[in-house]
């Protein structure tokens, strides 16, 4: 039997949602992660940054451009454990200026995941992946990058069907 691990990083709080300015209880990206592994299994790991975001929306998406200006490896609060272990990753991110929040290149350049089946899902307000999907093949090299499921942030609810679907082909091919 495959061992699946589901990696995700969500924020909780003000969020733009559907065009406008929500407080969001729990990120979307965690509600498609915890979908995921109702529908196949596995363990499941939120990252979570040592430092916090700032609440708002507007204040977060400018701390975040900064971020990826300067390249910032944010720290993580707690790392996941045994990745050796693991045969299928899932990795779930919101798309933050048209890449992976860079808590998640953080991860993932001091995870080698070498070897492992790699499976990317990302929320977004619109732009899809963005270039996260060639960024995953530059920070998980000898992977198999499996195609990735581009979830509108505002519609991962109602796409909860599509979703799990989604995530049970994927871990058969
Ligand atoms: C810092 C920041 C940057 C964002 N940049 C983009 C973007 O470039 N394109 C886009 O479609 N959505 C963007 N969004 C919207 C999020 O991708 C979207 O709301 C996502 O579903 C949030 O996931 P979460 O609730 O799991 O954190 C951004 C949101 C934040 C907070």
């Amino acid at each position: 039997m495959k061992k699946i691990l589901t990696i995700y990083y969500s924020r909780d709080g003000e969020n733009y949602w559907n065009g406008e300015i929500r407080t969001l209880a729990e990120g979307n990206t965690k509600i498609a992660a915890e979908y995921i592994q109702e529908a196949v299994g596995g363990d499941i790991f939120r990252v979570e940054t040592e430092k916090d975001y700032p609440e708002k929306y507007l204040d977060c998406i400018e701390a975040a451009k900064k971020e990826l200006r300067e390249h910032a490896r944010p720290q993580l609060r707690k790392w996941p454990e045994d990745l050796d272990s693991y045969d299928i990753i899932f990795i779930g991110y919101p798309n933050w200026w048209g890449t992976l929040p860079m808590v998640m290149y953080n991860l993932l350049e001091k995870s080698p995941l070498k070897g492992k089946t790699v499976i990317p899902f990302c929320t977004n307000e619109g732009s899809g992946m963005g270039s996260s999907e060639r960024a995953l093949g530059l920070l998980c090299r000898g992977c198999r990058i499996l195609p990735g499921l581009s979830v509108k942030g505002c519609e991962t609810q109602q796409r909860k069907e599509e979703i799990q679907n989604w995530a049970k082909e994927s871990v058969q091919k």
